[in-house]
């Protein structure tokens, strides 16, 4: 799929479908809403009323185009609201964007012609609209269909972007490019996580780290941890985790140095290829999307394969413990003590919190490095997912600069984050009678918060670190946007990049 900005006047097109975005509560007499209701003898506006089109983000009304035109079909798009910053809108346009796309492959087009959404709005930012068009039109037209024999072949060739200003074609240009790189992040990590345990191993993980690193022709460096090289270290949360599987478990650190970066930060993702719950198991309905427990990591992955083509001027590395959490004779048992990379002693009770057992010794090991800041990604909890649903992340950290750092980016990328608190109160829910810690509260309730807890005794104060519980969003059980489809989504890859590349 190809997309061009051109300057010129989107009523001209001679693409298959032409494209003119709607704000909501706008009266719809713009000067290419007018013009297209002239073109369609005045049935725009009384179809618009009949069909209650009223600019909701997504909404669309098709039209036969009139005979004057070029095009086959006239499509109009809701914006959603005029926001008043220029992140707000920015979703809408994203939305929209992967609406136009969806109906464009069900009418079998190959050619679309759109308007560069929002030209004439005071606010408007031509590389932030481009870069979210970019996004939008390629993540929608994401499809993972490496187990399907039989493929959709419907394909869109050609999406022409049309400015009305040649500088803000120039500078969506720019954007488009952007997301272009971007997107290639996003689609490994979806990638990853939509493939099926069997075939996403320990292993496998770590073969994609040595891709990446190959591919980056020395600019990515990898190094991979195996069983013994683990137990030499002490890892001995992760190790307990990894008892049960027969695959080895692998602990990876990618890096990406410039030689004249000023700052750093270690990427730590949630490697569980598989998560059955180990011996407390899990029941088979929790366990069917399993295989996203790896999401974190997925997201860590996507990250560095864009490194190289990005070249933020910052280190990064990228820490993943990688490993299944299944049952065995030799499994972790409840009522195990482990010791930590950081010899603090866990009381293992539940062996299906794991997360934060493979969590604790990936960060004392990103301690190590002595980071600027630690961002950790984390499918850690389902009490995430009651408190915040499934589109919300949560973020907590011990430093609120990081931390509305990371929610502004995030309402730029769309990839939504609440903040939860690291509450004090709660950390004698985490202790232990027989060790320094157990690793499930002994109580039922806020367990995103007491998991946080436990994850903060492997990071030392002095250090800014945000842990992302992604439980709700890294796996779509229904479409979550226009542009996200069930399955993986990526999440985190497009506002880590932001963060990355932000100053
Ligand atoms: N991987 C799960 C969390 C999860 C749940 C991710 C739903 C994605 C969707 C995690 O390892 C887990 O099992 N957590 C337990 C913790 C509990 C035993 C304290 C949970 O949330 O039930
Ligand atoms: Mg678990
Ligand atoms: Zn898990």
């Amino acid at each position: 799929m190809e997309i061009q900005i051109t300057k010129g006047d989107i009523l001209e097109s001679k693409a298959e479908l032409l494209v003119i975005g709607s704000y909501q509560g706008e009266s719809m007499d713009n000067n290419f809403l007018t013009r297209l209701d002239d073109l369609l003898n005045g049935k725009l506006h009384k179809y618009a009323k009949t069909q209650e089109f009223e600019g909701k983000a997504g909404q669309t009304l098709l039209f036969p185009a009139a005979d004057a035109m070029k095009a086959e079909y006239a499509l109009v798009v809701g914006l959603g609201e005029l926001g008043d910053l220029s992140e707000e809108n920015i979703e809408g346009v994203r939305e929209a964007a992967g609406a136009v796309l969806q109906i464009a492959k069900k009418l079998g087009l190959s050619t679309i012609s759109m308007e560069l959404f929002g030209e004439d709005d005071e606010k408007f930012d031509a590389f932030l609209h481009g870069q979210a068009l970019g996004e939008a039109l390629l993540l929608a037209d994401y499809e993972f269909t490496t187990y399907k024999k039989t493929k959709s072949k419907v394909k869109i060739n050609n999406i022409e972007i049309v400015a009305e200003n040649g500088q803000d074609a120039r500078k969506a240009q720019r954007g488009v490019e952007k997301a272009i790189k971007v997107v290639k992040g996003v689609i490994l990590a979806r990638d990853l996580v939509n493939t099926p345990a069997q075939d996403m191993c320990p292993e496998k993980l770590s073969s994609v780290a040595r891709e990446i690193a190959k591919e980056s022709k020395g600019k990515v460096k990898v190094r991979i941890l195996d069983k013994e090289q683990c137990l030499k270290k002490t890892m001995g949360a992760f190790l307990a985790v990894a008892q049960g599987s027969d695959s080895q478990p692998q602990f990876i650190h990618l890096s990406y140095k410039p030689v004249k970066a000023k700052k750093s930060i270690a990427l730590v993702g949630k490697g569980i290829t598989f998560d059955s719950g180990g011996l407390s198991l899990k029941p088979a309905r929790s366990m069917e999307t399993m295989k996203c427990d790896m999401a974190g990591a997925a997201s860590v992955l996507g990250v560095f394969s864009i490194l190289t083509s990005l070249e933020p001027n910052i280190e990064v590395h990228g820490i993943i413990a990688a490993t299944e959490n299944l049952l065995s004779s030799k499994a972790m048992k409840p009522g195990d003590i482990v010791e930590a990379s950081n010899k603090k002693t866990i009381e293992i009770l539940n062996t299906d919190a794991e997360g934060r057992l493979a969590l604790a010794d990936s960060l004392v090991y990103a301690s190590k490095l002595k980071p600027d800041a630690i961002i950790d990604l984390a499918t850690l909890t389902g009490a995430c997912v009651v408190a915040l649903g499934e589109e919300i992340s949560a973020i907590m950290s011990n430093n609120a600069e990081l931390a509305n750092k990371l929610i502004r980016y995030s309402s730029e990328s769309g990839e939504k984050m609440w903040e939860m608190p690291l509450e004090k109160k709660y950390r004698k829910l985490i202790e232990s009678d027989v060790a320094d810690l157990r690793n499930i509260s002994t109580t039922n309730y806020g367990g995103t918060l007491t998991a946080t807890l436990f994850l903060q005794e492997f990071v030392p104060k002095e250090i800014p670190w945000a842990h992302l519980d992604i439980a709700g969003p890294a796996f779509a059980e229904r479409p979550m946007a226009s542009y996200i489809q069930k399955g993986g989504t990526g999440f985190g890859v497009r506002t880590l990049i932001r963060f990355i590349e932000g100053k």
